[in-house]
């Protein structure tokens, strides 16, 4: 690829078609927020663990895994059936046989769907790493996929993101609302369930206004990212102790709670559940590509990336199995199918089954602290993501204007705090989250693809670490994030294609326009 020799800042096409021009990699750095400096070597292996962690844990564990080991009854439609179940009865003829009432429910075998989880995100998380370490700047997909693939693929990518940030957020922060509100609940003080409930759930009107707390987290939070608020590593490692302290006296308290019996059936719905489960809970894995973004930052990367990935994987597989199994084991999996049992399972079943309130409140302080975290990571990174979209031209001008006291993108600080902020007030925790488990796990299933295209288009670029045994490992990925898309439901999947026609909609008719390469010949 050529880029240019003398000045870092001119555009240089790669492509005659504009769908393929890759970004100048020189230019990159030179329009990034600190030109050509090279970020310091500090991050060993326990750290890369550590902030993978402080990513990964966040409310997921503490509001699906009630609700994907429960399913989703619904009235039946072809809409609610389960994509996999669909594929099967198509291969067999036998149509009539598909489920047509929603998600199965994975039963305690979820604690199985969170090892065949964790496995499918320790391939996607290789492929991220390579992805990323070939890029000689901190950036997300959105930037190395403009730099190696191309304007097309790196606008899929970053309108994808959405989902993974925005949409993710959505459900931690509902997750924050229904936790707050039943730890209130505990000290005696009953916020109206007309203010702090989801508006619109599975598909009907609640009878609910607006889900305040939800909004207010989110609201809180945006006012301290326009300042310039940022967790640094230390605060990372405080949270990162007190997330898996809340979930080691979980297994405490809830442990001496189980009653065996409740772990059967243990697989009511057999692989369709499993699979289901799996495609739910995949949300809680989410942030462990986080890890990948500081290979420049990392003092051995070809040993502690891989390490920083696998060991962040491991430690929360260990911790979400535990808690599956206990908490499954303290209730039957049918008690979460909806209402105050879905938002916020763990309170719940703590609740209902009177264990002391000092460690309750222990354990939901802890939890909600681990949100805050989680959400102010996400919205970070979201505004961030905005901000270089709107610099490469591909987004409006607004999302790129820093704010001239506090040097943030306090517009798409702000733009992202209403687009988490309004739907957290009106939806439920199931809906949102299957929509950010299809956006990023086609964004995985796109960078594991990317690494394959560009190990043949361009073998001879640096890269600082190298994913083993490619294409197998890439490959292994893709069926694996595939497969779990499979377990999504044929509604989220309308959803999801309807979201990606918008955003291409947006690009020809806008974006491309705009782009830096609308007019130069090559
Ligand atoms: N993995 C993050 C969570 O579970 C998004 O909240």
């Amino acid at each position: 690829m050529s880029q240019s020799s003398t000045d870092p800042t001119a555009t240089v096409r790669t492509s005659k078609n504009q769908l393929f021009c890759c970004k100048s990699i020189d230019k990159l750095i030179a329009e990034s927020e600190a030109p050509g400096q090279r970020l310091k070597k500090t991050l060993g292996p326990w750290s890369l663990t550590a902030l993978g962690i402080g990513a990964i844990i966040g409310a997921g564990i503490f509001i699906l895994t009630g609700t994907a080991a429960a399913g989703e009854d619904q009235p039946p439609s072809m809409l609610h059936a389960q994509v996999l179940d669909v594929i099967i009865g198509f291969l067999h003829g036998g149509m009539s046989h598909v489920l047509m009432q929603g998600r199965p429910p994975a039963g305690p075998s979820i604690a199985i769907s969170f090892l065949l989880v964790a496995i499918a995100c320790s391939f996607a998380g290789l492929c991220y790493a390579e992805l990323a370490s070939m890029i000689p700047i901190a950036g997300s997909a959105y930037t190395y996929s403009y730099a190696t693939l191309g304007e097309i693929f790196a606008w899929i990518i970053g309108w994808d993101l959405i989902l993974e940030y925005v949409v993710s957020n959505v459900v931690v922060a509902i997750g924050f609302g229904a936790y707050t509100k039943a730890q209130l609940a505990s000290f005696g003080f009953n916020l109206p369930d007309r203010w702090s409930t989801p508006v619109w759930e599975s598909g009907r009107w609640t009878g609910a206004y607006f889900n305040f707390p939800a909004f207010l987290i989110v609201f809180i939070l945006t006012v301290l990212l326009v300042r310039g608020v940022r967790e640094s590593a230390e605060a990372n490692n405080v949270m990162v102790a007190i997330k898996i302290g809340a979930i080691l006296i979980f297994l405490l308290v809830g442990g001496a709670l189980i009653k065996p019996g409740n772990w059967r059936p243990f697989a009511p719905a057999g692989l369709s559940g499993i699979v289901s489960g799996g495609a739910i809970v995949f949300f809680t894995y989410i942030g462990f590509d986080s890890v990948s973004t500081a290979a420049e930052e990392a003092r051995n990367p070809q040993r502690d990336m891989p390490f920083g990935i696998i060991a962040s994987l491991v430690i929360c597989t260990i911790l979400y199995i535990g808690v599956s199994i206990v908490l499954l084991g303290m209730m039957k999996y049918t008690t979460f199918v909806s209402g105050e049992a879905a938002e916020a399972p763990v309170a719940y079943a703590l609740q209902k089954l009177g264990a002391n309130r000092w460690s309750q409140s222990v354990i939901v302080i802890g939890a909600l602290m681990g949100m805050i975290s989680s959400l102010l990571v996400f919205q970070y990174g979201q505004a961030r993501i905005w901000y270089a979209m709107s610099r490469d031209r591909l987004f409006p001008a607004l999302f790129s204007k820093v704010h001239p006291k506090f040097q943030t993108p306090y517009y798409s600080t702000w733009i992202a705090g209403f687009a988490v902020g309004v739907p957290a007030g009106i939806f439920a925790v199931s809906d949102a989250a299957d929509l950010s488990n299809i956006g990023t796990l086609f964004a995985f299933v796109l960078v594991s693809f990317g690494v394959i295209v560009l190990r043949r288009s361009q073998p001879g670029r640096p890269r600082v670490f190298r994913v083993p045994f490619v294409p197998w490992f890439p490959l292994i990925s893709i069926v694996l994030c595939g497969g779990l898309m499979t377990g999504l439901l044929v509604i989220t999947w309308l959803r999801f294609i309807i979201w990606l026609g918008i955003g291409l909609l947006i690009y020809f008719f806008y974006s491309r326009h705009r782009s830096e390469f609308a007019k130069k010949q090559p």
